[in-house]
């Protein structure tokens, strides 16, 4: 049998937790062979678009995601090939001119809100996990993120998640718990379901035969 690392899929609406949950499993794995891929690197490049183009963007929308690159990437990674994963600036909502090489791993974590809602990134996936957190808690979460490391006001916080986000995550993000193989309550604070998880990560990762 052919070597080929396991793909565990973190998906979740904004503020769920998914970035926790994604290094609770990392760390878990850090001494063996892991590495982390954000969908968010794979915004689409924007740099060609003036920053009031790039503020109007509907970044909760399946096509604001370069998903293509994005499978291009996992592919190489699943036959064991370096990739050049872009980087992401939320400050200037554009891909940044620096990219970062990522060596391959056994363990691949792909972490985002809208992993689950393609299909060709669903049949990469060995396991798929779907955050599942209250909107209020949410909200409360995304507005310090946003205010402390994105650079953005409370206004503006509030108008994009009324506006965009919500009804984005009705539509979108929302339906793709249909497809999850465990839907997690409480994200990483969940530690039933994190060591649930690393067990069925481990067996695996036995059968595949590569730890
Ligand atoms: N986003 C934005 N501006 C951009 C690009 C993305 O405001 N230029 C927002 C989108 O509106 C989207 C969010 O970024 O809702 C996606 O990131 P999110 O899931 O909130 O962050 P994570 O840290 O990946 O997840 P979690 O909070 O669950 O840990």
């Amino acid at each position: 049998m052919t070597k080929k690392p396991v793909v565990i899929g973190v998906a979740g609406g904004t503020g769920s937790g998914k970035t926790t949950v994604a290094r609770e499993l990392y760390q878990q794995f850090i001494e063996k062979s892991i590495l982390m891929i954000e969908q968010d690197a794979y915004y689409k490049d924007q740099s060609h678009k003036t920053m009031d183009e790039r503020i109007k963007t509907n970044y909760d929308h399946p096509l604001a995601f370069d998903n293509d690159l994005l499978i291009e990437h996992l592919e190489q990674l699943l036959i064991y090939q370096t990739i050049e994963k872009p980087i992401y600036d939320y400050s200037n909502h554009t891909r940044a001119k620096e990219s970062v090489y990522v060596k391959p791993k056994d363990v691949i974590i792909l972490e985002g809100i809208l992993i689950l809602e393609d299909k060709r990134l669903r049949d990469l996936m060995d396991i798929k996990l779907f955050v599942d957190t209250d909107a209020d808690i949410r909200i409360i979460r995304r507005l310090v993120r946003d205010i402390e490391e994105r650079g953005r006001t409370l206004e503006s916080v509030i108008e994009q998640y009324t506006s965009i986000v919500r009804p984005m995550h009705l539509q979108f993000i929302e339906p793709t718990k249909r497809y999850a193989d465990i839907i997690i309550p409480e994200g990483g604070q969940n530690r039933v379901a994190i060591d649930l998880m690393v067990t069925k990560i481990r067996t695996i990762l036995e059968e595949k035969e590569i730890l």
